[in-house]
């Protein structure tokens, strides 16, 4: 038996994490969110609002629902309110200085049984494990946007993951409705070593001009019969996200099938991140 997880702080409330303290909650865990200042926890609290808000509309909530929800969940900007979580799970920006700064405090802070978990899509795990005193109770648990709705997770064990921590960390992806896989750590895990080069790929087609942006992605939703095309995908997950991955492939593997397109690097240079920077491959034109 496994140990019973009831609260839960989600560091970092983006949209990657905004999203995740919103599935946790629906779970009917107690979920503390911790943004950095009062502004970003507003705008955190803006994006769950929205997202709860448009499940009311389209009646997948009632309003009592969303109230008990609602209670389920707490704000914070000081990372001493997770003392007594069982479970941090660390969604803040893809930098080492920001997870090493992160870590650092969860460690000190959260009880020695506490699992540590990040959603890196990109870093390594076992770089993040080893920044703390417990890397036997560390573990990627990887989400995918919009976590709301996408049903895998990734569950990146490390060479010191204990396999108490991957049972417990598994059953708590299902009992969030989530189907978890266990991955080892390598660059982009699974589903991003697959996806992210294919995107890349499609950037490719688009900066030499063999097609339109609509072009290219009609014809993969067409013919892969995919809800999204490429370019729109990495709009929705993140031109930045999409370079970061890409980097790590490339700094792994030394293939030359992971060198970034270089529009993508353009890109994010000019901070056309997509849909969160009202700039990308749609996104504000
Ligand atoms: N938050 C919460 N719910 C959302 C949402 C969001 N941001 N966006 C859409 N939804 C919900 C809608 O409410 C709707 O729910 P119901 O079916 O219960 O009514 C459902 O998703 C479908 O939405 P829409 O009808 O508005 O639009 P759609 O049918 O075009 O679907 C989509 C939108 C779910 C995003 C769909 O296009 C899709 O699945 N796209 C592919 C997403 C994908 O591949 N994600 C993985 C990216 S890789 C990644 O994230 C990993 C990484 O590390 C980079």
């Amino acid at each position: 038996m496994v140990q019973e997880f009831k609260k839960v702080g989600v560091v970092g409330l983006g949209t990657m994490g905004a999203g995740i303290a919103e599935v946790f909650a629906r779970a009917g865990f107690d979920v503390i969110g911790v943004e950095i200042d009062q502004a970003a926890l507003d705008r955190g609290r803006g994006h769950l609002d929205r997202s709860l808000g448009r499940a009311v509309d389209k009646g997948k909530l009632t309003g009592e629902e969303r109230s008990a929800i609602e209670e389920r969940l707490a704000f914070t900007t000081s990372r001493e309110d997770l003392a007594d979580a069982d479970l941090a799970v660390e969604a803040v920006p893809e930098r080492m200085d920001l997870k090493r700064d992160v870590f650092g405090d969860l460690d000190r802070i959260c009880q020695p049984g506490t699992v540590l978990a990040t959603n890196t899509s990109s870093l390594s795990v076992t770089e993040i494990a080893a920044l703390t005193g417990r890397p036997e109770r560390v573990v990627g648990l990887h989400f995918f946007n919009p976590a709301p709705v996408m049903k895998l997770t990734e569950v990146i064990t490390t060479v010191a993951t204990s396999a108490e921590t991957v049972d417990v960390v598994t059953e708590v992806a299902k009992r969030i409705g989530k189907t978890p896989i266990a991955v080892a750590d390598r660059a982009g895990f699974v589903a991003n070593a697959l996806l992210v080069p294919y995107i890349n790929d499609a950037v490719r087609l688009y900066e030499r001009g063999i097609a339109t942006r609509e072009e290219i992605d009609a014809s993969v939703k067409r013919v892969a019969g995919l809800p999204m095309g490429p370019l729109a995908l990495a709009d929705m997950v993140g031109v930045d996200v999409c370079l970061a991955v890409m980097d790590v492939l490339w700094d792994e593997f030394r293939d030359q099938r992971y060198v970034a397109a270089p529009l993508l690097r353009r890109m994010v240079a000019a901070g056309h991140y997509g849909r969160k920077a009202g700039r990308g491959f749609y996104a504000g034109r």
